[in-house]
């Protein structure tokens, strides 16, 4: 039940059936309303763990942090109930995150890697510790039965990368951007209280809908992904005989799509490599689609008047595209309004690509209160 097939390892018809019984959870209209009261907690306990940090002048490793908090997110709305609340202290690093890679069988891997240590290790803790999550969550669950669990490999969407990881790393980098550049972080805060008044706001009356408003901070988060998008490429099939910038590509072609390139073709992206969030208010209306669109639009159009496949298009385009971006406005938002963010000696939006792009060295930052 830990490991079975899922939408990420399957092919074809196999990959068809699955997408398809996914998409109504991924469905704006059933993740917004279930998940944006989490978001407001997840927020606020968030915003608070950092100004208790400001007191005692201690920094954050924030992509930890964003890693346990978006976990939180996914199983909250998916399973009922937040992965903190497993005891995984005896998992070692990283916990509960990648529980489900951890877990990965050595069976289903090429006779060479099989005779590494690592395919040998021991996986039964892990694994037992995953199956017990499993088990709650069916308990649990008012959203998904035992068997969508198993069918549908939630587990493996949730604990494995993409259902946590992408949007962890992202947020990262941009909380790594705002430490780096007070003026933004006043511009945000500038857009709330315009929005939606001066501090302290009362963020319970708010509706999602409401987050509509902060058109800037949207161009804030998608500058973000266009600069760190965490899947920099993307492995395509041509499915018909085609031809790209007149070069003839037959039919059952592999081509690896380099959205990192187009993300900073200058021809689209003036002074590429310069976090410009107002690049992206030259589209007619910069408000996402997420809050009101369908899964199935979304994989084939974006709103933006500019390039944007940090979450590819297609097929296969990500299907939690919408959730992502909800889950870093309201974050956004709600952390930036109460936390002054500031970069720490060492922090430096240096990355590294594996599997995923990730922050080198981690993010540590320090927070003060503002006026404080
Ligand atoms: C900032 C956050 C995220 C980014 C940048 C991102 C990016 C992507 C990209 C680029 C793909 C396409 C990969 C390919 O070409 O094969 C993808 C696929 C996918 N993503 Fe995301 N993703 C994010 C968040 C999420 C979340 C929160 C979930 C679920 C809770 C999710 C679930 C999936 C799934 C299931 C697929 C596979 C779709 C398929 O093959 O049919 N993603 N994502």
């Amino acid at each position: 039940m830990t490991n079975g097939p899922n939408v990420l390892s399957a092919r074809g018809d196999e990959w068809k059936w699955r997408r398809k019984a996914l998409v109504p959870y991924f469905q704006p209209r059933a993740v917004n309303p279930a998940i944006f009261p989490h978001l407001k907690d997840l927020a606020a306990r968030n915003a608070d763990a950092m100004l208790t940090l400001a007191e005692s002048g201690k920094e954050m490793d924030v992509d930890k942090e964003t890693g346990l908090l978006t976990l939180d997110v996914i199983c909250l709305y998916l399973f009922g109930y937040p992965t903190a609340e497993l005891d995984v202290s005896d998992l070692g690093e990283g916990g509960a995150r990648n529980m489900s890679a951890k877990s990965q069988t050595p069976q289903l891997l090429l006779p060479v890697i099989k005779s590494t240590k690592w395919a040998q290790r021991n996986v039964d803790a892990v694994r037992g510790k995953l199956q017990s999550f499993i088990n709650k969550a069916i308990e649990k669950s008012t959203l998904l039965s035992a068997a969508d669990i198993e069918r549908l490999g939630f587990t493996t969407i949730t604990h494995n990368l993409p259902g946590h990881d992408t949007t962890a790393h992202t947020f990262t980098f941009l909380l790594g951007h705002l430490a780096q550049d007070p003026k933004l972080q006043e511009s945000l805060v500038d857009e709330i209280h315009r929005a939606f008044g001066p501090s302290p706001i009362d963020w319970s009356k708010l509706c999602i809908s409401d987050f509509n408003q902060l058109k800037f901070a949207t161009c804030v988060i998608r500058e973000n992904l266009r600069l760190h998008a965490v899947a920099p490429g993307g492995l395509l099939t041509c499915v018909k005989d085609s031809v790209i910038a007149g070069i003839p590509i037959p039919a059952g072609t592999d081509l690896i799509g380099n959205y990192y390139g187009i993300a900073r073709d200058p021809e689209y992206f003036p002074d590429p490599e310069a976090f410009k969030p107002e690049r992206w208010a030259l589209s007619e209306d910069s408000v996402f689609q997420e809050l009101t669109g369908d899964v199935s639009d979304m994989t084939t159009k974006t709103e933006a008047a500019l390039p944007e496949l940090s979450f590819a298009l297609g097929a296969h385009a990500c299907l939690g595209r919408n959730l992502a971006l909800i889950e870093m406005r309201v974050l956004l938002a709600m952390i930036i309004e109460r936390v002054v963010i500031r970069p720490s000696a060492n922090t430096t939006l240096e990355a590294i690509w594996v599997l995923l792009v990730t922050p080198k060295n981690g993010m540590n930052l320090s927070f003060s209160a503002h006026h404080g």
